[in-house]
């Protein structure tokens, strides 16, 4: 085998690795995969059916078993992980060789480790992956970042592997350093804020609209029919006809109501917060992950604290069509913060990122696929420079015939104590954003009153204080 000469190599082959090798050997290409478990090794190697793949569990035969300068991939557990197969595998590479983390590594890890790389003339590129295990089987949407003229050497299977729309790669070079995984640490916080509205969505059904969930697989079922296309819903209505194989009850009913989450969303509303790039969806999902949590405690407090009581919908036909033009109207502003803040952040961190292009590859493969991403990818082709997705001629409309229907989701939420703190906050960022005058006049003066932090005026230029009247 050490004289063989693969074309790639994959270090990790856990599902999604093993996936992707047989993803990329389909399109004509050999592959050696690495992992220091021997049963994965053996995995890799009988469901590639001794066709252009091998794996091994020896570090040494791996890397003489490839094409020099040889391209490495990695879909190994992002954190220290990373940096310890790297440690391992560096004093092995050869000058010109390239290194892709397609593992959801934080963007500042990518920097250092590809300042790390350059010293040793080694290639490293954060790449974003995204469609979970059958993504990276059957075609992913790809997130590249990196130098532009080595992502040029890895194009035609990067392409090859993705998915596609309109016959058109899922994969694009997106920018410098680290920027794909930049874009797919956005790709997850919309992930998330999506993932919430939905989980709300189905909350005021199941309580308020009292529906079984045999009729909520056909309410989502339908829903992807229309405007809410997309593969978010469309897992979820399979999800409601999910039989549990130890009861005879919905899976759905038997699954705790409390969430588990590797961070990627909480890295973007840190970033976003840093950057002061408002994006309250994906805050509060992040959130309502972490409240979801505190099982005991909600369990204590809902023997202490009280609300209205639930009362059931006398207008079932109209809470569904609401709900279905809330769902759409608040799933585009979670797209217009998460691109808010790709935008700011291509400024601050020099990516040069397009918003087109990444509406783009978002179409297919990815988790955030949605029919709503061809609107968006036109927005930012007609308008390369739109401050902000909601103000596109394309999305205006769109939001003026659908926030009827959240205003109304949100009343009966209100009344019948149901939290949709999502919903509110899509809401609460459109009517913000529609404002142009804001309290925050009253801000100012409070922060002078206490503090002499000075303020600015509408009818002059500079910066102002005051000797408040203080009565205390
Ligand atoms: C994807 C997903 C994936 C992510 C999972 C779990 O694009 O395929 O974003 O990368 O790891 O969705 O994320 P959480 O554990 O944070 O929910």
């Amino acid at each position: 085998m050490a004289n063989e000469s693969y074309d790639f190599g994959m270090i990790g082959l856990g599902t999604m690795g093993r996936n992707l090798v047989l993803n990329i050997r389909d399109h004509g290409f050999s592959v050696i995969g690495y992992d220091k478990s021997s049963t994965q090794v053996e995995t890799m190697i009988s469901e590639s059916e001794g066709k252009k793949v091998t794996a091994t569990t020896s570090l040494d035969e791996f890397i003489k078993s490839m094409k020099v300068p040889r391209v490495i991939m990695l879909l190994v557990p992002a954190g220290k992980i990373v940096d310890d197969v790297i440690n391992e595998l560096k004093p092995l590479l050869s000058e010109n060789d390239l290194i892709m983390d397609c593992g959801n590594s934080h963007f500042t890890d990518t920097n250092l480790r590809y300042e790390q790389l350059a010293k040793s003339n080694i290639h490293f590129m954060g790449v974003g992956v995204s469609g979970g295990e059958s993504g990276a089987r059957f075609g992913p949407s790809i997130m590249p970042g990196g130098p532009k003229e080595i992502y040029a050497s890895v194009a035609p299977m990067l392409e090859a592997v993705s998915a596609k729309v309109n016959s058109e790669p899922c994969v694009t070079w997106l920018g410098p350093g680290s920027a794909g995984h930049y874009v797919k640490m956005v790709h997850n916080g919309i992930e998330y804020g999506i993932m919430q509205l939905i989980a709300e969505t189905y909350h005021i059904l199941k309580s308020f609209g009292k529906h079984t969930n045999k009729e909520l697989h056909q309410i989502f079922a339908d829903w992807n029919n229309g405007k809410l296309q997309s593969f978010l819903i469309e897992i979820t209505a399979d999800i409601f006809l999910q039989k549990d194989e130890l009861t005879s009850n919905d899976l759905v009913d038997v699954i705790l109501d409390s969430a588990r989450q590797k961070g990627t969303g909480g890295w973007a509303s840190e970033d976003a917060i840093k950057l002061q790039v408002p994006i309250p969806v994906i805050d509060i999902a992040v959130a309502m992950r972490d409240i979801s949590a505190y099982k005991k405690q909600r369990l204590a407090a809902a023997e202490i604290l009280s609300g209205p009581d639930v009362k059931l919908s006398d207008e079932k036909t109209e809470l569904i069509a609401a709900l279905e033009d809330a769902l759409y109207f608040a799933m585009i502003t979670v797209y217009a913060q998460g691109i808010a803040l790709l935008q700011k952040a291509s400024e601050n961190y020099s990516y040069d990122l397009k918003p087109a292009d990444i509406a783009k590859i978002w179409r297919g493969g990815c988790i955030i696929r949605a029919a709503l991403l061809e609107d968006i990818y036109t927005s930012f082709i007609e308008d390369k420079e739109l401050s902000n997705l909601m103000v596109s001629k394309a999305i205006v409309d769109k939001l003026q015939l659908s926030q009827n229907g959240i205003r109304y989701v949100l009343k009966a939420a209100i009344d019948n104590g149901i939290p949709m703190p999502a919903m509110m906050m899509a809401l609460g960022y459109y009517d913000s954003y529609r404002s142009g005058w804001q309290p925050a006049n009253l801000l100012q003066a409070q922060r002078d009153y206490f503090g002499a932090h000075t303020y600015e005026r509408i009818d002059k230029e500079g910066t102002f204080h005051t000797k408040w009247n203080q009565t205390n």
